[in-house]
């Protein structure tokens, strides 16, 4: 294939992005990590896969970054994962350190891909990637919102039994505790959520989205999703290599918009091959754009604690 994918961390969810980006037939994905044998051994196996997956994406794995030259897009997923009673930000510190060289890498190998962060605390680390690669800001984003999205869009489905597919949502905010779900936008087969489910089981649906990823780690007691985070972050794979101008809500770097700025912060974007061609600014509701913004406020706290 022409396309290459980067895949940093070949860990669930780096393993699971390497399958997907392959089976969709998107490009050739390179995997890295810092254990030996890991991302070559996960390589072999999943090229193994493609007679039967119906892929001839090349898969390989590889502990040298030097392995990444010429990729146009990279996934960013290295990182320590969440245990349970451990918040995102508790991995702050931690992650920052191995972001932060995987970016020099990325700067080195790769100067002239895309770059879409899965790290968490995914705001924080994706605005660390910004600055850290030097890279324009279209060129790097976070992956959070597409992922809070459909995990509303399932419970909805769930709610009313229907089809998952038909039922469309947005999520804005930080990815955690401060998402700001915006039922309005919600839709089911075209029918506003209002319309179908009471306002006391749409916040219900709120806040177990909200806590979506805690609710699989304390399932699974070590580690943290990774099926649907890769889904998800291979949807933003695909907009971009397919030029697909896709609207979607993920982690964007703010001039301005929605009274925010010099922050990365879930809001709806138009992702295509310039990545991120176009922040949309919706005209929220008072408490919606306080919950946003309260939500920023919390990430430049954070950001103060690496550096910034
Ligand atoms: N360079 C490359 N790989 C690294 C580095 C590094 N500096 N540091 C750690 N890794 C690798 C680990 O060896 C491991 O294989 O990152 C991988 C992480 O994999 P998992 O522990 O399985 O974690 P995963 O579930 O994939 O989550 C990764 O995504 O959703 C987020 O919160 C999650 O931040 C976490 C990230």
């Amino acid at each position: 294939m022409n396309r290459k994918v980067a895949v940093i961390g070949a860990g669930n969810v780096g393993a699971s992005v390497a399958q997907y980006v392959a089976e969709a037939n998107l490009a050739d994905v390179v995997m890295v990590d810092i254990l030996e044998g890991i991302p070559q051994g996960k390589a072999l196996d999943l090229t193994q896969a493609g007679p039967v997956r119906m892929y001839n994406a090349h898969v390989t794995g590889t502990n040298d970054y030097k392995d990444i030259e010429g990729a146009d897009l990279v996934v960013m997923t290295a990182g320590l994962a969440r245990k349970p009673g451990m918040s995102r930000e508790d991995l702050l510190k931690a992650n920052a350190d191995i972001v932060g060289g995987a970016a020099d890498n990325i700067k080195k190998f790769a100067p002239k891909s895309f770059v879409i962060v899965v790290t968490n605390p995914l705001d924080i680390m994706t605005y660390h990637m910004f600055k850290r690669t030097g890279f324009e800001a279209n060129r790097v984003c976070g992956q959070a919102g597409i992922l809070d999205s459909i995990r509303f869009r399932t419970f909805v489905a769930m709610e009313l039994g229907v089809a998952m597919t038909d039922v469309q949502a947005m999520v804005l905010g930080g990815h955690g505790d401060t998402m700001v779900p915006l039922p309005r936008y919600t839709t089911i087969g075209g029918v506003p959520i209002g319309e179908l489910i009471s306002a006391e089981r749409i916040k219900a649906i709120s806040d177990r989205t909200r806590d979506g990823g805690a609710e699989i780690v304390k399932l699974l007691k070590s580690g943290s999703a990774y099926y649907a985070p890769a889904a998800a972050t291979v949807e933003m794979v695909k907009a971009i290599l397919l030029d697909e101008k896709r609207v979607i809500p993920l982690s964007a770097y703010l001039t301005g918009q929605y009274g925010m700025k010099d922050l990365y912060i879930g809001v709806p974007a138009v992702l295509g091959a310039h990545g991120v061609e176009k922040i949309l600014e919706l005209k929220l509701g008072k408490d919606e754009l306080d919950l946003l913004q309260k939500s920023g406020q919390t990430y430049k706290g954070f950001l103060k604690e690496i550096g910034y």
